[in-house]
């Protein structure tokens, strides 16, 4: 029996030492219930009296022997795999980081905000309208009836007979003169809409900027000077603008504006065709009959109105030739901005 315990001793060490070894197997069939060892202490009882406690002391010594090997391979095996852990996982401190990409506004956002600083610094109101409007706001109380010939240069899209997309951010002048009374200083942002073939210099979406000033005693050069401030601020000191007379049904009289071409300064080269002047924009001073249609009474008031494309504003200012590459979104073009 002795020699039995020697065995189971060796036994466990054995299987203790192999690098693979499974801890729990070897507990169990070792010093588990139906184990080795409790097999050899159930056989103690054949024992005479003065051999059983010698084999039992021998057989406990055995058994505290395999359970602090296990419990020492176990402490080994943990040690191992945090040591491994440290070195697969290791971090390198000094690598540099990896910088996060920083976005920005889209260079139309970019020219739109500094329109609106522009106009603020004058003392101008931002107001937004609805891009679903009703026929009457975009065109009827525009003094563009029904069938008026001004309607086919803005086709644009019906949600139904008497419901659009805006066309124009002009509207946004009738819905602010019907809320608000004189003295009235404001400019509107926004999406338009036209059924237009994209192109160059064309698309179905597109967006301006309206302006609106209504008051007592406002007059043509109040216009002139606001857009005057305006184009010199955006396109630089020794820029200047000229009035064509023009038509516009919400306006009289009106006129389209150039600013002198800030390339050649007025000489004539690519940007402007060789003309020296690049449109900018329409304005005028707002018709009679758009202020009677908001209770405002011309006799008393007058006011100036103009609109211009964001669109055309980036792309004179940055020299882009072609608008498409405003809504491909390509990165690449973006990042020049
Ligand atoms: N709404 C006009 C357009 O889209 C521009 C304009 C605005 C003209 C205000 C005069 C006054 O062409």
């Amino acid at each position: 029996m002795k020699e039995k315990l020697e065995q189971i001793r060796e036994a466990a060490k054995a299987q203790l030492a192999d690098a693979n070894a499974d801890l729990e197997a070897i507990r169990i069939r070792f010093l588990g219930k139906k184990g080795e060892l409790t097999g050899v202490l159930r056989g103690m009882g054949q024992l005479s009296a003065e051999e059983r406690p010698k084999i039992g002391q021998l057989a406990n010594e055995v058994r505290e022997y395999i359970e602090n090997a296990i419990a020492e391979r176990a402490e080994a095996d943990k040690r191992a795999a945090l040591d491994r852990k440290l070195r697969d996982e290791r971090i390198d401190v000094t690598m540099p980081g990896k910088a996060p990409e920083i976005g920005k506004r889209h260079p139309l956002a970019q020219v739109q905000k500094e329109m609106e600083d522009i106009f603020i610094g004058m003392g101008f109101g931002i107001v937004e309208g609805p891009e679903v409007e009703y026929d009457y706001y975009n065109f009827q109380a525009l003094n563009i009836p029904e069938n008026h010939p001004a309607r086919d240069t803005q086709d644009t899209f019906y949600i139904t007979d008497n419901i659009l997309l805006r066309s124009q951010t002009s509207p946004v002048q009738v819905r602010t003169m019907e809320k608000q009374k004189p003295p009235i200083r404001i400019i509107s942002p926004g999406r338009v809409y036209r059924s237009d073939a994209v192109d160059a210099s064309h698309s179905p979406l597109f967006h301006q900027l309206e302006g609106l000033v209504v008051d007592k005693g406002i007059t043509m050069g109040d216009l002139k000077g606001t857009l005057e401030t305006f184009a010199k601020t955006m396109f630089g000191e020794s820029t200047q603008i000229r009035f064509r007379p023009h038509h516009f049904p919400f306006t009289e009289p009106s006129a389209e504006v150039d600013v002198s071409c800030f390339v050649c300064g007025g000489k004539g080269c690519r940007l402007c065709k060789g003309e020296g002047w690049i449109e900018i924009l329409g304005a005028g001073m707002v018709h009679p009959n758009v202020l009677r249609g908001c209770d405002i009474d011309p006799e008393v008031y007058s006011g100036f109105a103009f609109g211009m494309g964001i669109e055309r504003v980036t792309m004179i200012k940055y020299g882009i030739d072609d608008m498409r590459y405003l809504y491909e979104n390509d990165v690449r073009f973006l990042n020049q901005f």
